[in-house]
């Protein structure tokens, strides 16, 4: 079975809106949760869809979701303090066999597409974990204290996206590993602190992070070109 946990229970700190967290922003009269949440209705692969989000707003996703006839919805639950815990408490909620796949996606990449969750479900039933990612455009340095330290070759630097994706014993394992560790953020990077080799699908510049206002913008001139 392949299941779809989604994230949407964060704070959206960056953006700096207060009163409305960037997943439930409206663009084009959709909530934004909402855009990856019917790619993956629409996948076939996908059997069950799972949302974490914000306590108080569990009951209004569940709301959402029957209204927009999301039907491989099958749970809404709370997050936590951090995208670690969210992911955990999301992980908690599934009564699912080791094998089964899980795709751990971020609800604010909305433009991501049938093909990476695909790719993301085929690849991850060969290596067990893979990682969603694209060549870095620019170069990056490590530095500290406003000094580079080191300059890494760019055709070996990539950058992350979601889906990341795990068969359900790996991903539990790790977490559950690393329970209390702070340090260790990502999915990808728990996985890899286990000695687990993860494999790379590739992602697109479409499937971007919305983090900043001017994010908004990009994500609607994208919708602009769909129509
Ligand atoms: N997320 C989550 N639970 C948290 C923190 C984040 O489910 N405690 C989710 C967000 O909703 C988002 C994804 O993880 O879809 C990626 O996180 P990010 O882009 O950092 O979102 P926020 O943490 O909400 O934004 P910011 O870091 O700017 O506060
Ligand atoms: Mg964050």
């Amino acid at each position: 079975m392949n299941i779809a946990l989604i994230l949407a229970s964060g704070t959206g700190s960056r953006m700096g809106q207060k009163t409305c967290p960037k997943q439930f922003m409206e663009i084009n009269g959709l909530p934004l949760f909402l855009y990856s949440v019917q790619t993956f209705e629409n996948n076939a692969l996908i059997d069950q869809i799972v949302i974490v989000t914000n306590k108080e707003e569990v009951e209004r996703v569940k709301k959402i979701c029957k209204e927009q006839k999301i039907n491989k919805l099958i749970n809404v639950v709370s997050g936590g303090e951090t995208r670690k815990e969210s992911v955990y408490n999301g992980l908690r909620s599934l009564k699912v066999e080791k094998d089964d796949i899980i795709v751990i996606h971020d609800s604010a990449r909305p433009l991501v597409s049938d093909e990476i969750i695909t790719k993301n479900i085929e690849e991850c039933l060969k290596f067990g974990a893979v990682v969603t990612a694209i060549p870095a455009v620019d170069t990056t340095v490590f530095g500290e204290n406003d000094i580079i330290e080191s300059m890494p070759d760019r055709s070996k630097v990539y950058v992350e996206q979601t889906p990341q994706t795990f068969k359900y014993d790996i991903i539990l394992r790790a977490h559950e590993q690393t329970l209390g560790d702070l340090e260790i953020t990502d999915d990808c990077k728990l996985v890899h602190h286990m000695g687990i080799p993860i494999h790379f699908v590739p992602g697109s510049h479409r499937n971007f992070k919305v983090t900043y206002k001017e994010d908004i913008d990009i994500l609607k001139t994208f919708l602009a070109e769909e129509k």
